[in-house]
């Protein structure tokens, strides 16, 4: 089966990231790139400052970017939507495709605390997508709206996810963000050479609200957040790719380190093409320093998890844990939901 799929905001750096993890996809078929005004009538090869570590595919190179509105692709016969626009551009751009009936799996932060928008993480909370016919019902339009989190939110969930079982109670975490996850020209290097920055704009409420909607319960007709209380402190570090996050769990039980780390290691990851087949991979005591962004980002091609340093607290426990913020953290994190779309028979 093939599913013709198109890319809004295709040529910036997450758009570049589906442009490469979408070459030689086995079910998705790239047919239509869109940008901004500026891009449009030029090929991708000229309006694309590529920056990705492997070659423009050829047959991309030659597309014709289109601009950013549904008659523009109107010719492209495209079944699903992957969007990465600035989160400004999607709440405008967004809608108009929606009311024409197409499927939208979206990276961009806008509307991804609606109630009736499913935030979705194929692996932790796939029965959310049954918002979907809620979100039809209440916006009266054909097309579907699914949301992945943020790039910090979606490395540390799928750990919390795991410790459920041990009566999650309370999150604290503090991060060392990589440059990318601010896009291209986010941060200069002036800024950041030789530095940390202690704050990271809106980031720390979208992992303390984005958290407990993906770890909440769907009763079919309204979604209920998880109660868990989450803290978070983001920082930016001079690493290009990879977050590594410092996790302070409070559970209701007192499980052992080493319960924790087979907990996650156990945790069972999705049947779709791009969810690695172990999704958390653990690092044993013997590994204190583990994981690491140069390391560990690539675990998995970028789609898994890798957790490390599990330790007793008082009320719980402590440890790191690691995703590739541009690859699981993003345009990876859209096409696993494009995929659980078309298992669910969204698409
Ligand atoms: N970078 C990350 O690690 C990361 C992680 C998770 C989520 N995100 C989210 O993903 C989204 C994209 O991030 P990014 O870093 O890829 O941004 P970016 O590099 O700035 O790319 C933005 C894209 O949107 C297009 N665009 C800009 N203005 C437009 C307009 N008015 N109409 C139509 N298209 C327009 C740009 O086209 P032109 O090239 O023609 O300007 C480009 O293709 C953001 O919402 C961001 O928050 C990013």
């Amino acid at each position: 089966m093939s599913v013709r799929v198109g890319i809004l905001g295709a040529t910036g750096a997450v758009g570049q990231r589906f442009i490469q993890l979408l070459d030689d996809h086995p079910i998705f078929e790239l047919a239509a790139v869109t940008a901004s005004p500026e891009s449009a009538g030029l090929s991708y090869r000229e309006a694309a400052k590529w920056r990705v570590d492997t070659a423009i595919p050829d047959d991309v190179a030659e597309m014709e970017v289109v601009a950013t509105e549904p008659a523009a692709i109107a010719d492209a016969d495209v079944d699903l939507l992957f969007s990465s626009l600035p989160s400004s551009v999607a709440t405008e751009v967004e809608p108009p495709f929606l009311e024409a009936g197409y499927v939208v799996s979206s990276n961009s932060s806008n509307d991804r605390m609606a109630g009736d928008v499913p935030l979705t993480i194929p692996e932790i909370n796939p029965d959310h997508l049954g918002l979907i016919d809620v979100q039809r019902d209440e916006r009266g339009w054909d097309g579907a709206l699914v949301k992945n989190p943020n790039c910090s939110t979606i490395t540390m969930v799928p750990t919390l996810a795991a410790l459920d079982e041990f009566g999650l109670e309370a999150v604290h975490v503090s991060t060392l963000q990589a440059v990318s996850g601010a896009g291209y020209s986010g941060v200069t290097s002036m800024e950041i050479l030789d530095n940390a920055i202690p704050h990271i704009g809106g980031e720390e409420d979208k992992m303390e609200t984005e958290s407990r909607k993906l770890l909440g319960s769907f009763d079919g007709a309204e979604l209920s957040l998880h109660d868990a209380d989450v803290v978070a402190s983001c920082n930016r570090i001079p690493t290009l790719d990879g977050h590594l996050e410092n996790v302070f769990a409070d559970l209701a039980d007192d499980p052992e380190p080493a319960a924790v780390r087979d907990a996650m290691r156990a945790f069972e990851s999705a049947d779709l093409s791009s969810s690695p087949d172990q999704l958390i991979k653990v690092f044993g005591p013997d590994e204190p320093d583990r994981p690491q962004p140069r390391l560990d980002r690539m675990y998995a091609d970028g789609m898994g998890i890798v957790a490390g340093g599990v330790e007793s607290t008082t009320k719980g426990v402590q440890y790191n844990c690691l995703a590739h913020n541009t690859i699981r953290g993003a345009a990876g994190a859209s096409i696993l939901n494009g995929e659980l779309l078309v298992e669910e028979g969204y698409v």
